[in-house]
């Protein structure tokens, strides 16, 4: 007989995409904790997204993420971690992601869904200007490493966010 899965769960994607709102109800339904990466760097800093991006620039922000994000995987608990969209872009992270034994859901949408359902909004200062650019040529660089990191894709498209839910939790199980 197995015992329970204790292996954290990370939802990655694109801004705009659901991670946080999936992860809520996939950590809801599990009875887990849900980390949520941006979350965490606000809570350390004791600043927002927004003013670190700002005051300290890209490359300091990216480094917070890298903390948080092996800070998240080394959690005893089983966990949900809820990673920021950025989180593919440093070779560190793609190797703490596929060296660790944590269950990676890439929920993927097509771009034109991610360009009627993101809003810029105070933690994202990247879709101040031209969003849906922006996104096109993010989506573009990153999805090949969404894909790299991810062991399995759980696409959002045309779902309500209880059917997406249940796809992560089935491909989880
Ligand atoms: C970013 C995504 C944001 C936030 C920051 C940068 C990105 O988080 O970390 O604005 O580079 O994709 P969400 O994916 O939660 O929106």
């Amino acid at each position: 007989m197995t015992g329970p899965d204790r292996r954290h769960l990370v939802l990655v994607g694109m801004m705009g995409v659901g991670k946080s709102t999936v992860g809520r109800a996939v950590a809801a339904q599990l009875h887990r904790p849900l980390f949520d990466s941006d979350e965490m760097i606000e809570a350390r800093v004791g600043r927002t997204v927004r003013e670190i991006w700002l005051d300290d620039g890209e490359p300091a922000f990216r480094a917070l993420e890298t903390d948080v994000l092996r800070e998240a995987l080394e959690l005893d608990e089983p966990s949900v971690i809820a990673a920021a969209g950025g989180v593919v872009l440093g070779e560190a992270n793609r190797t703490l992601l596929t060296s660790s034994d944590a269950h990676v859901v890439w929920l993927r949408a097509d771009v034109d869904v991610l360009v009627e359902r993101v809003r810029n909004g105070p933690h994202r200062p990247l879709l101040d200007d031209d969003p849906e650019g922006t996104l096109r040529r993010l989506y573009d660089e990153r999805a090949p490493r969404y894909q790299e990191v991810a062991d399995a894709i759980v696409s959002v498209d045309h779902r309500t966010v209880n059917d997406v839910t249940k796809a992560v939790l089935r491909c989880c199980a």
